[in-house]
């Protein structure tokens, strides 16, 4: 027996065994069942919705082909090995220009399949029972026709990049209602709302169904989102919601896949700010490169709302949305794939930005995904790099910790004014890397009124003496004003450098006047 097969625990009634030796006698003059057929394996969540896997299977002798569906994830069955009754399938799909491959374990027990997978070869393994499902349920939507690609107008939003809080990096599935009203909250009584925090952004997982007209319907942990809304902007905020141009979204949830109009109109009558749309189920019915007129579709639907609304683009940097992102109605695109609460990975993601600057301004940012400040991965050395280089990218300041529970010294990181006034320019210009000596980074950034935001970023294991020559800043004599940023004292100039011990991990940011 193949080792994958080994050890199935199988969940079987008596009354189903009574059942497979009923059909077992008749086994002589009816066909015996094989794997052929459209099966499905259900997964309730206490949110009231469900996580189905169909498998939608052709079994020829030894040999399986069809196609296996788990939500966002649709899978080719490309081999098939085993038999008579147990097989291992493995499926394929493209993710954009990556092959994504799956195996699935199958068992046939009487009318039921049993199956086994892991998401990643290193994942748990997940177990489940798929029952005889209708033709054709579950089957991956026809493929719609792309619009004509045209400029949509801009929304007059975003002139400064978009602060606020998303939901997802600390609560994932877990965000609810009194979650988000919970964070409105402190975000008024943690003094964020007054530093610029704005957005309540309700990430991936606040999906229901659709009712019979087509409308959505938030799930369980959402009971009323318009209630929801008149709260948060009860409070001198405003709201942010989530969903993808696919027919599922990343976690598995309803997407907006050939309802756009529909849905903007949705967010619109509840009140919403801001939509963060996320590409995931998309990629099963589209390349990459047409990417562009299918996220137009969402930006022409949200004008038509007549609400004004963020639309915050969420494709992982692919097919260099920062050319065309604008012309989309994009407020803001992710330039990268998701962020973690690591020093290793906010400082790929962060320190890779440089080229991008010159697509970054008012209305149309580079987003090089949500801050992690306070979720407890870094030390708050690292948390001050993270602050501010994203405020050196003039990136959106999304925090994405549980606010209740602020240290004062995460608190001081996130509410910063000085450094949020450098993400905050009017001007809006990116800020770029000046130099880098090993892991010695220096990076600029032009200011309003012909100041800049000079920082020093070490991120060796080790303390380092930086040193900038004023020169290499385009000064030609040493500024009349310096200020440290973190240090919130101001400083006297000296000569034609400026010299500074940076922390291992960590930055000094001055903001030169004149
Ligand atoms: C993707 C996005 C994340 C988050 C999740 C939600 O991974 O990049 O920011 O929205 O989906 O499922």
């Amino acid at each position: 027996m193949n080792r994958f097969l080994a050890g199935w625990s199988e969940p079987r009634t008596l009354r189903k065994t009574l059942g497979a030796l009923f059909l077992l006698s008749f086994a002589s003059v009816s066909p015996a069942r094989d794997l052929t057929g459209n099966w499905v394996a259900r997964n309730p969540l206490p949110d009231g919705t469900s996580r189905d896997t169909y498998l939608d299977l052709k079994q020829e002798g030894s040999r399986v082909t069809g196609h296996i569906r788990a939500t966002q994830y649709y899978y080719n069955i490309v081999e098939s090995s085993g038999g008579p009754d147990s097989f291992v399938l493995t499926g394929s799909m493209m993710d954009g220009h990556n092959e994504r491959r799956v195996t699935y374990e199958i068992k046939l027990a009487g009318d039921e399949l049993l199956v086994r997978t892991r998401r990643r070869p290193d994942s748990e393994l997940i177990q489940m029972t798929a029952r005889p499902a209708p033709p054709g349920e579950g089957a991956l939507p026809q493929r719609l026709p792309l619009p004509q690609l045209h400029p949509v107008p801009s929304n007059g939003l975003a002139r400064t990049p978009p602060m606020g809080w998303n939901s997802w990096n600390k609560f994932a599935g877990r965000v609810d209602d009194a979650a988000v009203r919970a964070m409105a909250d402190a975000m008024v009584a943690n003094g964020m709302k007054d530093s610029g925090y704005v957005y309540v952004n309700i990430d991936d997982t606040w999906q229901g169904s659709r009712d019979a007209a087509g409308n959505m319907v938030p799930n369980k942990k959402f009971p009323d989102m318009k209630a929801l809304a008149d709260y948060v902007h009860s409070k001198g905020l405003k709201i942010g919601i989530y969903s993808s141009p696919g027919p599922n979204t990343c976690a598995g949830y309803e997407g907006s896949y050939g309802h756009e109009d529909q849905d903007a109109k949705t967010y619109a009558a509840w009140g919403m700010d801001y939509l963060k749309y996320d590409w995931c189920g998309a990629r099963n019915l589209y390349a990459d490169e047409e990417m562009q007129p299918v996220y137009q579709k969402m930006g022409d639907a949200l004008l038509k709302s007549g609400r004004p609304m963020v639309l915050s683009l969420c494709q992982y940097g692919r097919a260099e949305v920062w050319k065309w992102g604008t012309a989309v109605g994009g407020n803001a695109w992710r330039t990268t794939g998701d962020i973690r609460d690591s020093w290793d990975s906010m400082t790929k993601i962060g320190f890779d930005q440089d080229e991008l600057a010159p697509y970054a301004g008012p209305g149309h940012w580079n987003d090089p995904d949500m801050l992690e400040v306070g979720n407890g991965g870094m030390t708050e050395d690292e948390y001050r790099v993270h602050m501010t280089l994203w405020a050196i990218l003039a990136a959106p300041l999304l925090a994405g910790n549980d606010l209740r529970e602020m240290s004062p010294a995460i608190a001081a990181i996130l509410l910063n004014r000085e450094v949020i006034a450098i993400d905050q320019d009017p001007d809006g210009r990116q800020g770029r890397r000046v130099s880098k000596s090993g892991d010695l980074e220096i990076w600029a950034r032009p200011l309003a009124g012909g100041a800049q935001a000079l920082a020093l970023f070490n991120r060796s294991a080790l303390p380092a003496e930086m040193t900038v020559d004023w020169r290499d800043l385009g000064l030609t004599s040493p500024p009349r004003k310096l200020r440290d940023l973190w240090a919130h004292t101001d400083l006297k100039p000296e000569g034609d450098k400026f010299t500074r011990t940076v922390p291992s991990h960590g930055v000094v940011v001055v903001r030169i006047g004149n």
